[in-house]
């Protein structure tokens, strides 16, 4: 009997020390998630003194609930109407480089509480035919924000489209512009890669990346084949900058971005003048996956697609190095360029 009683006490010990410690954990993460939904520092010199300004903590929690909704068609227009949310152009566009990491990039930025990312490439200043649907259009394909947020769209087409620079200067002179670059030879093996996987997906065959990257008549590296001549970064930069002084542009570090975020992602906040909150809590490693997930709060976390960080396949050895030697002398423009150097070889 008294063993009993005894199991039975501590059988309510032990779900009574649970559920103690389960509260403390729930604050704890808790605590945590709401530290990053703190109000927001002026951004870009455009709001007034503290407190008059400040998004309340109700409003960005809401981000994360009815703008979400409301994506999902879940939300009414007039919800949309009493909190006051709007269409912005967006104030700074991640123009390339494919395969670079521009889908990370664009996730990551958007945890911080005061960026709205436009989910899909709207591919309005690239394509003739969206453009000629004029900049309200473009307007209406961004999502709804606050007014003191900024939106942000990616299209990496817009990088190596000769028309782009001088649509956007003419939308707005003053837009700040994202370039996102791997070290160029494993950019035009990742770019092979998936245009491979989608002959591969229609039953069509391919050609080895060998073949493509060497010209063979030459046997010198073929300029015509889009996967190099995208990856030649200072020719594309040197177009853009007839229309935008350098300062506009931040170059991300791609490979970085991939095994250590952080630092990467807050480069960007200062650039974009944002106050910093997104912190190491938001990003954690997957080992399944072999890169940074994303954690928004306690209950909401995603990995990006498994179209993302394909494995690729194995390229002769000489054709990387012939690859590599014919980038060095673009790579040291860029690095002149740019002021940012990489350790590419
Ligand atoms: P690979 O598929 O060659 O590995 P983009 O979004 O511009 O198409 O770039 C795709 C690349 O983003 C992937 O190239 C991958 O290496 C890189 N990447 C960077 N961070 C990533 C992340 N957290 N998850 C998945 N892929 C990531």
């Amino acid at each position: 009997m008294l063993f009993k009683q005894q199991a039975l006490l501590r059988q309510k010990l032990f779900v009574l020390g649970s559920l103690a410690i389960g509260s403390l954990l729930y604050l704890v993460a808790r605590v945590g998630s709401l530290d990053r939904l703190q109000p927001l520092c002026p951004i870009d010199g455009r709001f007034g003194p503290r407190g008059q300004d400040e998004i309340p903590l109700r409003a960005l929690q809401f981000k994360r609930g009815l703008l979400h909704e409301f994506r999902k068609g879940n939300a009414t227009k007039e919800q949309v109407r009493l909190h006051n949310l709007v269409q912005q152009l967006p104030k700074a566009i991640i123009i390339g480089v494919r395969k670079g990491g521009t889908r990370a990039l664009l996730e990551m930025l958007n945890l911080h509480p005061a960026v709205v990312k436009a989910s899909q490439e709207i591919h309005f200043f690239d394509n003739d035919e969206n453009y000629a649907k004029g900049i309200e259009w473009y307007r209406k394909k961004m999502p709804f924000s606050y007014p003191h947020q900024i939106t942000i769209e990616k299209s990496p087409a817009y990088f190596i489209t000769e028309e782009v620079p001088e649509r956007i200067y003419k939308m707005n002179s003053s837009i700040k512009l994202l370039i996102i670059v791997r070290e160029p030879t494993t950019r035009a093996i990742s770019d092979y890669t998936q245009v491979l996987e989608g002959k591969e997906r229609k039953n069509k065959t391919y050609y080895k990346f060998e073949k493509l990257a060497i010209d063979p008549n030459t046997c010198e590296v073929n300029t015509k084949y889009k996967a190099v001549r995208t990856s030649i970064y200072t020719k594309h930069l040197e177009r853009w900058l007839k229309y935008f002084p350098i300062e506009q542009f931040h170059i991300v570090d791609g490979d970085r971005l991939i095994t250590e975020p952080l630092p990467e992602l807050q480069l960007v906040e200062k650039f974009l003048n944002l106050p910093p909150r997104i912190s190491q809590y938001n990003l954690y490693f997957n080992a399944t996956r072999g890169f940074y997930c994303l954690r928004f709060n306690i209950v909401f976390n995603k990995c990006l697609a498994g179209s993302k960080g394909r494995i690729h396949p194995e390229v002769d050895t000489s054709v990387i190095t012939k690859l590599r030697k014919f980038f060095h002398p673009f790579n040291q423009k860029f690095y002149q360029i740019t002021g940012r150097t990489f350790n590419w070889p």
